[in-house]
């Protein structure tokens, strides 16, 4: 079957044939999202077609057809999971793609219309929730057993997942006493942002095929027909609304009041769930879970916004599949479609070459993205993308934008698989790949102006020496102009020479010259790093400046004296020694010292002060204060090691706010369990 042709304008021509044309567009894609879990397109496309069709089926009604896309929602469950009718249909919900206030202006106002308020009349209450990017699933309960899990499919019919919904420690299998004979909790079903990242690490590592995105993955795992591998996935749920319940059993008046029972019920609730009254409140929560949307540590669409008491949720009730009572408010996208236009490859600090796909400018994520990384040789040849291939975009959180799929169809005829060089495209030397590595290196070290460019602003970053305003443009000039061709020649700039240089003012000039200055005075630990020594990080620079005390102890080190450094293993040893092996680094480092570059140095530690040696820990969720990052490198400078996930070896696992199924397999595991609070304790035992 050849795909149908999305992207070309409308053939002119009445709108009925443009009404056939979105039938065969919207089932192929549909299918190949609810059925086989495989789009071809970004949400936003099949939204924007599926809103076209509304459109014209809304001017001409005569078009509409029981068999329109518009009028079911979802698709035919795989033959292989046994059917379920649901007992209450699962409805789909309005969506506002306005991002502006007025998404939930327009819903306060039908709301208030078709309750009938006047403009006297107070506030209507809602409840604001996030709109969780995973895949609703329908939990039914029977004298307080889980007895049958459901995806939504059609909305009347799913399939039945109920083993592979099992495999979730987040879903209670029985309920406490006292829950009403008949109970169906309803929900999303997703996969952590981290959690995705380390699937697909794994998918990676054993050579197969990477997911898309974590909604795929989580809607792959429901899906899958193999619990075992099921349960190989780390699902989450969040639970946001009821099917059928035993009529009476509870006394419940609003539907924040439902969430509150559920979650003492055991079930998972999001904690960015509040009551919203009017549209302000609404307005306000859009805006303030958009400013959170990058550092949530799973994927949302939107916010949903629904009337908080059930009895007015009764009085409104719906219009097709859609209740009246609730709305989604979407976000900007996080996929698009965009085209590649050249695939360049950037030189980096150490050599590494790494193809960039450079793109047509595309909005997605809330930011415009031009460039996105192809990280390297296997990782290209695996996506196979091509100049002129049109691909789909994703950036989500704070994670660089990358290119997830191309659309083979999409591909103009000609279109050449990309090969990596076996040159540097900047200096011309050989580009090896080591037996056993990723990565293709140039060869020409600081003879390539690449790497001198970058070893030049490394040394510059805030982290490392820190010269403000020395950014890659000017480097650029410095060194393509031959002023600058070793980290002492930025010492010896005058600023005359500066001044001189195009496009710069005598103010700026200025500026550079005292931040050089001031970058003079700094510490060992941020000199260490700013050498960028292959290996040696800002925790390994500042373990082996603790360790040694002095510069030239660690120059002269032995690999078996720098393997005595907590954290310093076989490799990062010797790259250290093969670093200070070469006269001209030994230069380099002489003459930063002649030039003035100065810091106080220590003592060498006479034990090792590391009361957390040997332990292992595992972060999850977000710290009230520390970054990630920055709780990796306490524990660490500490002796500790930080492992990725949770097993019988671990020692503690730091948990922070939305901890998610790490924390969960800590209780089941027994493994101590602390907050930012403990840890820091642990680490700064003296300070308590
Ligand atoms: S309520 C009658 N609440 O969005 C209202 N849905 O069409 C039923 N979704 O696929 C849905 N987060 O899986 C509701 N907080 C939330 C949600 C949510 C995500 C999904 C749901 C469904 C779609 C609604």
């Amino acid at each position: 079957m050849t795909t149908p042709d999305l992207f070309d304008a409308p053939p002119p021509g009445p709108d009925q044939a443009r009404v056939a044309e979105l039938h065969s567009l919207l089932h192929h894609h549909a299918h190949r999202y609810y059925v086989l879990d495989e789009p071809e397109i970004p949400d936003a496309e099949y939204d924007r077609l599926f809103r076209e069709l509304q459109a014209i089926e809304a001017a001409h009604p005569e078009l509409v057809t029981p068999d329109s896309p518009t009028q079911r929602v979802g698709g035919k469950p795989l033959a292989q999971f046994a059917s379920v009718r649901h007992a209450v249909p699962m409805l789909s919900i309005r969506t506002e793609t306005d991002t502006e206030a007025s998404g939930a202006e327009a819903f306060d106002a039908r709301v208030r219309r078709e309750l009938d308020l006047g403009e006297t009349e107070p506030a209507v209450e809602y409840v604001a929730e996030l709109k969780f990017d995973g895949l609703a699933i329908n939990l039914r309960y029977e004298q307080g057993v889980l007895v049958q899990a459901a995806t939504r499919g059609d909305g009347e019919v799913g399939e039945d997942v109920t083993q592979n919904i099992r495999t979730i420690g987040q879903i209670p299998l029985r309920l406490p006493e006292g829950v009403p004979a008949v109970l169906e909790v309803r929900g999303e079903v997703y996969l952590r942002r981290d959690d995705f990242n380390a699937l697909n690490e794994r998918q990676r590592e054993k050579g197969e095929k990477t997911f898309v995105n974590p909604r795929n993955a989580a809607a792959g795992a429901v899906r899958q027909l193999d619990p075992a591998i099921a349960a190989q996935r780390p699902l989450s749920f969040f639970t946001y609304g009821l099917g059928e319940v035993t009529p009476g059993a509870v006394q419940v008046a609003s539907h924040f009041a439902w969430l509150q029972l559920l979650k003492s019920w055991g079930f998972p609730v999001c904690d960015h769930v509040v009551i919203a009254r009017g549209a302000p409140d609404l307005i306000a929560f859009h805006r303030r879970m958009g400013e959170l949307r990058d550092s949530l540590p799973y994927d949302i669409d939107g916010v949903v916004y629904k009337v908080n008491r059930l009895d007015l949720q009764q009085q409104l009730g719906f219009v097709t599949r859609e209740p009246r009572w609730a709305v989604a408010h979407k976000y900007p996208a996080q996929e698009m479609l965009t085209t590649v236009q050249a695939i360049e490859i950037q030189v980096g600090r150490t050599g590494k070459l790494t193809p960039v796909a450079k793109l047509a400018p595309v909005f997605v994520g809330g930011v415009t993205v031009t460039n996105a990384t192809l990280h390297n040789e296997d990782e290209a040849r695996r996506k196979d993308v091509r100049i002129g291939d049109t691909v789909i975009v994703r950036r989500a959180g704070d994670v660089i934008p990358e290119v997830v799929a191309v659309l083979p169809e999409k591909r103009p005829p000609g279109a050449e698989m990309f090969t990596m060089p076996h040159t540097c495209p900047v200096c011309g030397s050989a580009a090896v790949r080591e037996e056993g590595e990723a990565d293709y290196r140039c060869t020409g070290g600081l003879f390539c102006s690449a790497q001198r460019k970058q070893a030049i602003l490394h040394f510059a970053h805030r982290r490392a020496v820190e010269i403000e305003g020395l950014g890659d443009k000017l480097v650029d000039q410095l060194v393509d102009s031959g002023v600058v061709n070793t980290l002492p020649d930025l010492y010896r700039l005058g600023l005359t020479a500066l001044a001189s240089l195009e496009r710069m003012a005598d103010k700026s000039a200025q500026n550079i010259v005292e931040a050089l200055e001031k970058s003079k005075q700094t510490t060992l630990p941020r000199f260490l790093f700013g050498l960028g020594i292959r290996h040696v990080g800002e925790a390994t620079a500042k373990a082996l400046a603790r360790h040694f005390g002095k510069l030239d102890a660690i120059m002269d080190a032995s690999e078996e004296q720098l393997l005595q450094v907590a954290d310093v293993g076989p490799v990062v040893a010797q790259s250290i020694r093969t670093f200070f092996e070469q006269p001209h680094n030994r230069e380099v480092v002489e003459q930063l010292r002649a030039c003035g570059v100065t810091w106080e140095e220590g003592e060498p530690a006479p034990i090792e002060v590391q009361p957390l040696a040997g332990k292992t820990f595992v972060l999850t969720g977000t710290l009230p204060t520390l970054s990630r990052d920055q709780a990796k490198d306490m524990l660490e400078a500490a002796g500790a090691k930080v492992a990725g996930s949770v097993s019988k070896k671990t020692d503690y696992v730091v948990a922070g706010a939305e901890a998610g199924s790490k924390l969960e397999k800590a209780q089941a595991l027994g493994v101590k369990v602390i907050d930012e609070a403990g840890l820091i304790r642990l680490v700064n035992p003296d300070a308590a």
